[in-house]
């Protein structure tokens, strides 16, 4: 099968389309036919030269994947299955989504609610994966419905699916974006306010801002993500899933212990089977009410990989950028 390997030894990076063979690493690994990918912030980072992200020194690239059931030993996923293929060490430490076919333990497929074709399900991805486990954290938490919640790194993968998904469940997101020409599109995924992105707190010389967030997705964490939790209103919450301004935190505990906010950590990796079931069962409720098409910002073949992962690397992309394994 065609698939995009990246490849380093020693000094030396390389990428490109490769003929490999799809590897079952275990007996139970279940074999996917992949219909479509889709490019993400960490795929950038694992094809990047003395990566910390990728494990190993060489791999079929891509974290996400969508198609359809070949092989399988498990019950609950039968051969013609549709599934979303995403998580664990996928695209990291193992062959990934980057190819015609994958193999992957069950625990990180999951099958997809009939609204949602393997097309739909790579345009949302990890990323649209992670804003709804977000939302549905913030949710859990209390977020009152209606409320104004803030997205952070607006333009990007998990944030425009962020904003989209909000808009679509009642809520009015307030987009905060380095993008400034990108405001009539986020407007049109459905926010109700576009801010920059040195915009999220205001009285910068005060302990705590202005109580102003019921709640906030952040994909950026840092500085962002300390603004956030002293602008969140009395018992609001931040969930934080994104590095891409820092991986620094520092904070006080003011925003804890005078405002009871909850600082909720998103994983999307190892999230449980039934958490999967949960997130995309949610995102099937709601797939009918998005334009999901508008959140693409291009299809790319295998061919076209390098220069997508450059531009998602430099932050020069505005929603998501579909794989297309098997194009025509
Ligand atoms: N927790 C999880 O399980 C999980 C899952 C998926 C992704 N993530 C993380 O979530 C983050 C976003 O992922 P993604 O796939 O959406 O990435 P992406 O498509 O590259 O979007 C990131 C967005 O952040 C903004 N941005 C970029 N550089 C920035 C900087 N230096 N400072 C502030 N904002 C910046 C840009 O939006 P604007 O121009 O609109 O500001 C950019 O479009 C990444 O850190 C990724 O690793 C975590």
């Amino acid at each position: 099968m065609r698939a995009f390997v990246v490849s380093e030894e020693g000094d030396t990076l390389s990428m490109g389309v490769r003929e490999v063979e799809a590897v079952a690493s275990d007996a139970n690994d279940i074999l996917v036919s992949v219909d479509y990918s889709g490019v993400n912030f960490k795929d950038a980072m694992v094809a990047a030269s003395k990566s910390r992200v990728r494990r190993v020194s060489s791999l079929v690239g891509g974290v996400d994947a969508a198609g359809t059931v070949m092989h399988s030993t498990d019950a609950a996923l039968p051969e013609g299955t549709r599934v979303a293929v995403h998580g664990g060490t996928l695209g990291v430490a193992r062959d990934g989504g980057f190819a015609q076919s994958i193999y992957s333990p069950a625990n990180y497929i999951t099958a997809l609610p009939d609204s949602i074709s393997t097309r739909v399900a790579m345009i949302i991805g990890t990323a649209g994966f992670t804003a709804m486990e977000s939302l549905l954290a913030l949710e859990d938490r209390g977020l009152e419905a209606g409320s104004e919640v803030l997205v952070t790194g607006a333009t990007g993968g998990v944030g425009s699916h962020a904003v989209a998904l909000l808009a679509a469940n009642g809520y009015r997101p307030v987009a905060s974006t380095g993008s400034p020409t990108a405001s009539a599109w986020l407007f049109e995924r459905g926010a109700v306010r576009v801010i920059g992105r040195d915009e999220v707190a205001d009285n910068p010389g005060r302990v705590m801002a202005s109580e102003t967030w019921a709640g906030a997705i952040d994909c950026v964490g840092g500085d962002t993500l300390a603004q956030i939790l002293r602008s969140l209103r009395y018992g609001g919450a931040v969930a934080a899933c994104g590095l891409v301004g820092s991986v620094e935190l520092s904070t006080t505990v003011y925003p804890f212990i005078t405002r009871s906010v909850a600082l909720l950590g998103i994983d999307s990796v190892e999230a449980t089977r039934s958490t999967r079931v949960r997130v995309w069962s949610a995102l099937g409720a709601v797939a009918t009410r998005i334009d999901f098409e508008a959140l693409v910002d291009r299809e790319v073949d295998l061919e076209e990989l390098t220069p997508a992962l450059d531009d998602i690397r430099q932050g020069k992309t505005r929603g998501r950028i579909l794989v297309n394994p098997t194009p025509g």
